[in-house]
């Protein structure tokens, strides 16, 4: 090795076959992602490689945790105008257009993530080098930011794979591991770590033809196929994704449609269409979202603590697929429950889910071994972290704490998963309320990020902080909330779907209630969610929630548990369940107030996090605003919440809700929070 030269981001090595290496090594930051500087400086690289004509190019991270993330997220948040956001796109489009003329081979040599930008990167290399693991993840996830790929990601995809391929890798955003990669043509060579420089060396050396599309895939692109293929993208996407809140993947769809087989005119039109999508509302909420996650992520951070062995107690509904997470996980998980018989179905949907995930049997095997059955709760003893679900009854879990606790190390965490209790009703039973925490998941825990960390009086900053390094460990999100009845998200939801109900005991069809929302933005309407969560779930919460606040619980709700209606799991609810599908009656939208149903059932749920916000349930409008979206799914376009409450202008929903409580009664009452928005809004009280 020699001609070793350094630079801030980059750093050049030229080895004894003549092959220059251009490790990339972002100063000062963790990940390498992409900005002006970076796109100015590797312009610069690529400019003197070109002159000294090697005999190829291989460009290499040196972050041990990836290839390149993508863009630098927070220049989009810093974008005044689609003007600069033009400029900015036109340098990454040159710089690559740059390296895709070199006349030598060029190899990007790939490993953890290269998303986005690091994507674009890599196609403007005539090869693709990955390590074979399922860390190396390939993708343009940028749709998911409610933009498209601006620097060439189409417009070099789209070729390389044939349009079907790539508008589904850029439509859906999904990432893929290298051997896929392979797979569709999207990579060259998948190769062991030890074995990455050697194949890079070899790919250069050897200069074999660039990978091109089979015939049929080439087809796709066909200008006579491309009208009828993009109505059935359109159709595909509209299903997730309905224009008017996501314009993002229309567009491309647009773009791929009218310049498919003409590379500048794609160029062009991506740059062009990006630059107006990033200064969007969607767009930037969706940055907003991306920054309230790594928000709660960035809670979770204590290195030191390092549990390994898990005990939960409950193998029902959610403390079996919770067991299950935390195996899959990596933890050694004991399992228990009052008897074998009870463990049973939690360990066959382990089975399902360690399948559905891992694919490989020995990955499956392993991740059954870490799940052990223990109904006799031996694993209490060596447990660090015990995680109680067990039934909803104060009582119940005193007693059980009262048995366990003398047997729990003594440094050992106890979580509950109680998702109504006020940790303040537990402690009497504990010598040691202070390991006492709340970790309240989500159903399905595998599908939900969320897991609110509940801290009452009692319990030390030190669990806390374990709770929330534990809730990372197990990759979700957590999110720290006060110990107050139904914590935050479900009490924030619970007088949307208390509405909902009262809509349809008016006579209001379900599926005009459930439409009205999903118009709004939200991934599921109330009505349905009741259904799926099951009623009797449902009402459980409710009447504690309503024992607290002084509400009422509807009167439909009680009649339809009283007579075994419990919702999807029963077969009947406010649905009719046919193969655990609801039967939505055409409903005759026209007939109703879709404006006034969206109010009733929206305004609840703001009202609620007003008052939330006042009453310090969590300790900032971006907290409650990143707990809806990550535990309900609340219309991410929108931003939250409380954001979306500042884009309409707390005031004149105010008013608003002052009209609904005269003609729809007290529970349309503003709470008292709404003078604090108005005020630091400037809007005057209606
Ligand atoms: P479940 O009824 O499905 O399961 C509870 C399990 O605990 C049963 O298998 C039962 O045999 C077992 N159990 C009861 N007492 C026990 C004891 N002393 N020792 C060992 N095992 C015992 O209940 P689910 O729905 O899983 O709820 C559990 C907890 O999670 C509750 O506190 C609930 O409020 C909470 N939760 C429930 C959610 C849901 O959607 N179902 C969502 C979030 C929290």
């Amino acid at each position: 090795m020699d001609n070793t030269e350094k630079n801030i981001h980059f750093h050049v090595e030229t080895d004894d076959d003549n092959i220059v290496w251009l490790h990339f090594d972002k100063a000062d930051a963790g990940t390498n992602v992409l900005n002006v500087d970076v796109f100015e400086q590797l312009d610069e690289h690529l400019q003197q490689i070109a002159a000294r004509n090697p005999r190829g190019l291989v460009i290499l991270s040196d972050k041990a945790n990836g290839f390149i993330a993508g863009a630098d997220i927070t220049a989009f948040t810093k974008v005044k105008n689609s003007d600069q956001a033009l400029a900015f796109l036109r340098l990454g489009q040159d710089v690559f257009n740059r390296l895709e003329a070199l006349p030598f081979p060029t190899v990007a040599l790939i490993h953890g993530f290269c998303l986005g930008g690091g994507t674009e990167l890599s196609l403007a290399c005539r090869y693709r080098v990955t390590r074979d693991d399922p860390g190396t993840r390939m993708g343009l996830p940028e749709v998911k930011l409610g933009i498209h790929p601006g620097w060439g990601g189409s417009a070099r995809m789209v070729p390389l794979l044939g349009g079907l391929k790539a508008m589904d890798l850029i439509l859906s955003g999904r990432s893929i591991d290298g051997r896929t990669g392979k797979r569709m043509g999207l990579v060259d060579l998948v190769v062991p770590e030890r074995h990455l420089r050697a194949a890079a060396r070899k790919q250069v050396l050897e200069s074999p033809a660039p990978h091109q599309p089979a015939w049929s895939d080439r087809l796709s692109n066909n200008a006579l196929l491309r009208p009828l293929l993009a109505r059935v993208f359109s159709q595909q996407v509209g299903k997730r994704a309905p224009r008017k809140h996501y314009p993002s993947p229309y567009a491309m769809i647009d773009i791929w449609r009218k310049h498919a087989t003409d590379k500048q005119g794609m160029l062009d039109a991506e740059a062009q269409s990006l630059a107006q999508l990033i200064t969007g509302a969607t767009a930037q909420n969706l940055v907003r979202v991306f920054f309230l996650q790594e928000q709660l992520k960035s809670l979770g951070k204590d290195k030191g603590y390092q549990p390994k062995y898990v005990h939960v107690i409950g193998a029902g509904t959610m403390g079996g697929d919770i067991a299950a997470w935390c195996a899959f996980r990596g933890f050694h998980v004991s399992l228990q429950d009052q008897s074998p018989e009870r463990i049973a179905p939690a360990l066959k949907r382990a089975h399902g889910l360690f399948t559905r995930k891992l694919k490989r049997p020995i990955k499956i095997n392993e991740a059954m071994d870490r799940l052990m059955p223990d109904h006799r709760g031996i694993g209490v003893e060596r447990a660090d972290v015990v995680i109680e679900a067990i039934f909803e009854d104060a009582e119940v879990k005193r007693s059980l704490y009262k048995d366990i606790e003398p047997r729990m190390k003594a440094d050992a965490l106890l979580a509950t998963n109680t998702s109504s209790i006020p940790l303040e009703e537990l402690y009497s039973a504990l010598s040691r309320p202070e390991r006492l925490v709340g970790l309240h998941f989500f159903n399905p825990v595998a599908m939900m990020q969320l897991v609110e960390v509940v801290k009452g009086e009692s319990t030390s900053a030190e669990a806390a902080a374990q709770a929330m390094t534990f809730t990372r460990q197990i990759d979700r999100l957590p999110l720290p909330v006060s110990s107050t009845p139904g914590f935050l998200v479900n009490r924030i939801l619970m007088p949307y779907l208390m509405e909902a109900v009262l809509l349809e005991a008016e006579g209001v069809p379900a599926a005009v209630i459930d439409k009205a929302a999903t118009d709004f933005g939200m991934p599921m309407g109330p009505v349905q969610l009741a259904d799926t969560v099951g009623l009797d779930i449902c009402l459980h919460v409710a009447r504690i929630l309503a024992g607290h606040f002084n509400a009422t619980v509807p009167e439909r709700l009680e009649k339809l548990v009283a007579d075994g209606h419990l919702g999807r799991k029963s077969g009947h609810g406010f649905y009719e369940y046919k193969k655990g599908k609801p039967v939505k009656q055409k409903a005759a939208t026209g007939n109703w107030n879709l404006e006034e149903i969206t109010n009733r059932l929206i305004f609840r749920l703001l009202n609620e996090s007003v008052c939330c916000v006042r009453e310090h349930v969590v300790d900032s409008s971006d907290l409650l605003d990143a707990g809806m979206i990550f535990g309900t799914g609340f219309a991410p376009f929108r931003g939250g919440p409380m954001h979306h409450i500042d884009a309409v202008g707390a005031a004149a929903i105010n008013q608003q809700l002052q009209s609904l409580k005269s003609l729809r009664g007290e529970r349309f009452t503003p709470d008292n929070g709404w003078n604090t928005l108005m005020q630091s809004s400037g809007g005057s009280s209606a």
